[in-house]
């Protein structure tokens, strides 16, 4: 396991989460229509674990639509963890929230889960693909993981020198906040990485639309996909995944990279 990853300190996460992804309506759309389709007739999602976690909202968002039998979040930033802590506290369901880098977590409660979620995790920090595989790890047969991404025709990149955001809960207040990763996948590159997972997954559903980059972020990209993709852990192996993708034709691009 590498360590490259930034350990976030600051107060700067709590502050923007006290208010931000708490609720079904704050999903992205791409976000939305992923859990909707997941979730099925029957409405349920099982047990969730949710890397990089933030404050936990997703764990209410996911409840004013779904029936969700547990909710295991971890975190890398301190303050983020108590304050989602405090929050769980409130809600119907067992919650449970760990402070750490998901690569350096043990077995957290011991069983792989029906859902693992990175959303703005995988790709806000250095370690990109170990944390998708950190995650894949922790999917039980048949279970998924949904993964936000962002996608481009041309190169991607994964070098914080020339692609990040700056963690600040207020535009006005960007001095001197700490720096996240702002990695960006070419979009084959990206299906690539997936297709390559142990074990391969044996149904790809991806979703997404061209977007601006956040204001906070500084980044070469003057508009990337905005993905969200759920990777069916296959229960035997040697299935070809079937992959239904939701994605603008324009993001194959004209040629070079393949
Ligand atoms: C952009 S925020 C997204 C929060 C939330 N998932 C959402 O979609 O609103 C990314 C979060 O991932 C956390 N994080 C980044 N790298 C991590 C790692 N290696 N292990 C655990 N958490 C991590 C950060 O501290 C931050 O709270």
């Amino acid at each position: 396991v590498t360590s490259g990853n930034i350990a976030y300190r600051g107060d700067q996460l709590a502050e923007y989460f006290a208010a931000a992804r708490a609720q079904w309506h704050h999903l992205y759309p791409s976000e939305r229509w992923i859990f909707e389709r997941l979730a099925g007739a029957e409405q349920r999602l099982g047990r969730v674990l949710d890397v990089g976690c933030a404050a936990g909202g997703l764990a209410s968002a996911l409840l004013e639509r779904f029936s969700v039998a547990s909710y295991v979040g971890v975190d890398i930033n301190r303050p983020v963890v108590e304050l989602a802590r405090r929050r769980l506290r409130g809600l119907p369901l067992p919650a449970v929230v760990w402070h750490g880098d998901i690569l350096h977590m043990g077995a957290l409660d011991g069983q792989p889960y029906d859902l693992v979620v990175s959303l703005s995790c995988a790709d806000w920090n250095v370690e990109t693909a170990a944390i998708i595989d950190a995650c894949w790890s922790r999917v039980r047969p048949g279970g998924r993981l949904v993964i936000s991404v962002r996608l481009t025709p041309g190169r991607g990149v994964n070098d914080y020198a020339r692609s990040y955001q700056l963690i600040a809960a207020d535009e006005a207040r960007l001095d001197g906040c700490e720096r996240a990763n702002y990695v960006v996948f070419n979009g084959r590159e990206f299906l690539r990485l997936v297709k390559g997972l142990g074990p391969a997954p044996d149904q790809v559903l991806g979703y997404g639309y061209w977007g601006r980059p956040s204001s906070t972020a500084v980044t070469p990209y003057e508009r990337l996909v905005f993905a969200v993709f759920a990777l069916r852990k296959a229960e035997a192996p040697g299935t070809e995944a079937a992959c239904e993708l939701h994605l603008p034709l324009s993001l194959l691009g004209a040629g070079a990279i393949g």
